[in-house]
């Protein structure tokens, strides 16, 4: 089956210039997927060595498998890129000399019907990156309040009618709870009042319940504020992210880190800081048209580079 999603890393040569250049001893890969972007680092130099780490056991142990040839060079983590800290720290890996993100799904993940991701294609309504984990967008969906709901349409997919959406969700589950992707998608369609344009209807609630699902923005958050501990100096820290919430709080991050002062409202004094990161994407770096007709999914990509001082 064809998919929108290609197999190509998404900006994988920005990312390895962003990382490089050569003698770096270790980086840490924190979002494996298909392991293009590490293997592409492994070829890069070498003598470096990756740590990589995804939350997802058959996307890793695909990934193993294509990486075979370089058995010595990488230590897999199946687990959270937000433990990365503690996990690198107790096998005395750290500090490392860079740090990759690239946020969001692997295309193995919306391909697979049956992991919920899609809405396009019939599934449980599941959305976990890890199977062992228990929280899943059936059990977000059919137990959470109409305040708690509203709250994550919102705020995970800036949805304008959250409230509304979510009002009918608990009106409709007391009969019957939802089960399947695509209902989801057809109610939510129906509530919005049906497709207009491109984009589907449901496409910023289903943003949201996997963002729930995975407490995406707090893996995020803590991964940042941990990459701070773990970089060496000049060490740095990489992040592709698919949507505004992403990149907006990597963007505020690397910026609040690189800043040397602050003039505080109502203050006449200059608070002098002791910045951590220096910004080595003024603005972020997005895929070539070329790269955006070849990979869909690139489409809306931003790169964020900081280097650690
Ligand atoms: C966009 S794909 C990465 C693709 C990869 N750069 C490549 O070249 O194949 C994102 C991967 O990150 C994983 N992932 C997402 N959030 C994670 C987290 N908090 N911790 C670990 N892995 C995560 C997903 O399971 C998925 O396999």
């Amino acid at each position: 089956m064809s998919s929108q999603y290609s197999h190509n890393p998404v900006l994988l040569a920005e990312v390895i210039e962003a990382i490089g250049p050569a003698g770096k001893k270790m980086v840490v890969d924190g979002t494996l997927g298909l392991g293009g972007y590490t293997r592409a680092i492994l070829e890069s130099d070498q003598q470096v060595r990756v740590a990589a780490f995804d939350l997802d056991r058959e996307n890793m142990l695909a990934a193993r498998k294509k990486l075979s040839g370089f058995v010595n060079r990488v230590v897999y983590y199946q687990a959270n890129f937000a433990e990365m800290k503690e996990l690198l720290g107790a096998d005395g890996f750290l500090p490392v000399d860079g740090i990759m993100l690239d946020l969001g799904l692997a295309s193995t993940q919306v391909d697979d019907p049956s992991r919920g991701f899609s809405f396009q294609r019939d599934g449980d309504l599941d959305m976990r990156f890890d199977h062992g984990q228990p929280l899943t967008a059936r059990e977000v969906v059919n137990s959470y309040t109409v305040d708690h709901l509203t709250k994550i349409f919102r705020e995970f997919g800036e949805e304008r009618k959250a409230r509304k959406v979510a009002l009918a969700i608990a009106e409709r589950r007391r009969s019957r709870p939802f089960e399947r992707t695509v209902e989801l998608a057809d109610f939510v369609a129906e509530v919005l009042g049906g497709r207009k344009g491109r984009i589907h209807p449901a496409t910023k609630v289903f943003q949201a319940l996997r963002i729930e699902v995975n407490g995406e923005m707090d893996s995020l958050a803590r991964v940042l504020v941990d990459s701070l501990d773990m970089l060496d100096s000049s060490g740095r820290i990489a992040v592709v992210s698919y949507h505004s919430l992403e990149d907006r709080l990597v963007k505020n991050f690397f910026r609040g880190h690189s800043r040397q002062y602050v003039n505080l409202p109502d203050s006449l004094t200059t608070t002098y800081l002791d910045p951590k990161l220096k910004m080595i994407t003024k603005k972020a770096i997005v895929p070539t048209a070329a790269e955006v007709a070849g990979n869909p999914r690139a489409r809306s990509a931003k790169l964020r580079v900081a280097e650690k001082i």
